[in-house]
């Protein structure tokens, strides 16, 4: 794999591997609306800063004369091997950050054994990106329509395409206080430039006509934006009607935007597959709790019943080897690859991937670690001295 041989030591021509440096190498190139949308988050950030200091409260144990000349990053999930245990997280909007856009990104993941998981709030649609990501791996996130033909018209899509698994985000089912989007109008949204995924659905796209008629083309944005926020709320839905989902999907479905132990507990009496324990990369509810603090809960309450994912504030290889030592069988990646997306489109994005793969792997190794299972507890410890 391109990340172990000679990466360490590889002149990287666009990104920094510096990860407290990517943001502003972003912000250098990025649109002010566009950087907002994505370095920003909820409220005063109380949650997006909890993310990072909790990593910060964790600390690896390392062991020595372990020779381990190769680590083994390969870990199974829901029944297949997958060869690193990062996967793309879903991020929606991707043409705001470049024009590779999810195209781009997925094709990057797609070369390096990192699966991609596509937003509906996509600006690329489930067949471009499919055909992009060719032999990849793919998941599809659900921002869960209150249409059930619109439901069903995009799972039927997503499994012709090849997307094996559902990831079903919870925890936007409105959009939270995001002062810098407000004060800067919610262009992306306004613009309905994330809509593409609903626009090239065919139930959608009737139900539209329908309810608008023949719209001008330079007022379709704004119709397509309020019907958007309609029909992807999921403000209306409870436990009870993941029945529907289980009923229309075939592979495993997960649910992402846990954070309490109970809440994990109904995952599993509902018979869902995994959860991905997040809380939005802080961009929800401002003030809760960060999403490492939850992980070791949650794993304790439901580890053995079903797998546990998780995301939010994950920012080099350390961090992922914390993440997994507490529990979670692989992690998604979300601002540091939209970065690099944004500093050198798809070559960008895939060097942030490649360079996290990177960290990874020699981190393991110089902790005496030679494979995922060996990020377990015996090789972690929180602390209190910060820093
Ligand atoms: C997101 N996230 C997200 N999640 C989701 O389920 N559907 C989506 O469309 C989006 N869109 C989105 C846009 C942007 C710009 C960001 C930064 C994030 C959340 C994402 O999947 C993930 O949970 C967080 O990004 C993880 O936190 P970090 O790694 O960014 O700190």
């Amino acid at each position: 794999l391109l990340y172990r041989d000679g990466m360490l030591f590889h002149r990287y021509p666009l990104v920094t591997t510096d990860a407290n440096k990517l943001e502003d190498q972003a912000q250098k190139v990025l649109k002010p609306t566009s950087y907002n949308y994505v370095a920003g988050g909820a409220g005063e950030r109380a949650t997006m800063d909890a993310n990072r200091l909790a990593f910060r409260q964790w600390k690896l144990i390392p062991r020595m004369l372990r020779p381990a000349p190769h680590r083994d990053l390969t870990v199974q999930l829901f029944g297949k091997t997958y060869a690193t245990p990062i996967l793309m997280a879903p991020v929606g909007v991707q043409t705001i950050f470049h024009e590779d856009k999810e195209i781009g990104l997925s094709s990057a993941c797609a070369e390096i054994g990192v699966p991609f998981i596509l937003s509906t709030a996509a600006s690329s649609s489930i067949e471009e990106v499919a055909q992009a990501n060719g032999s990849g791996t793919r998941w599809f996130q659900l921002y869960w329509p209150r249409d059930n033909d619109v439901t069903l018209s995009l799972l039927k899509r997503a499994k012709e395409n090849g997307f094996t698994a559902l990831v079903v985000t919870l925890d936007t089912w409105a959009l939270a206080w995001r002062p810098a989007d407000l004060d800067g109008g919610y262009i992306p949204f306004i613009k309905g430039v994330g809509n593409q995924v609903a626009f090239s659905d065919p139930v959608f796209r009737e139900k539209f006509l329908k309810k608008y008629g023949a719209v001008p083309e330079d007022q379709i944005l704004q119709a397509s934006q309020e019907w958007t926020s309609d029909v992807f709320s999921g403000a209306s839905h409870g436990w009870e009607d993941l029945a529907f989902l289980k009923q229309n999907w075939d592979g495993p479905i997960i649910l992402k935007g846990i954070q309490h132990p109970e809440d994990a507990k109904l995952a599993v009496e509902y018979g869902c597959d995994g959860i991905i324990v997040s809380n939005h990369g802080g961009r929800q509810l401002d003030g809760a709790v960060a999403s490492l603090e939850m992980l070791p809960e949650i794993v304790d309450a439901v580890g053995d019943k079903l797998t546990v994912l998780f995301d939010s504030g994950i920012r080099t290889g350390v961090d992922i080897m914390k993440a997994l030592s507490l529990g979670a069988k692989a992690v998604l990646i979300g601002r540091p690859a939209i970065y690099g997306l944004a500093v050198g489109g798809k070559l960008g994005a895939k060097q942030v991937l490649q360079g996290l793969l990177a960290d990874l792997d020699q981190s393991m190794g110089l902790a005496g670690i030679h494979s995922i299972a060996g990020c377990n507890r015996s090789v972690i410890r929180k602390v209190h001295y910060g820093g």
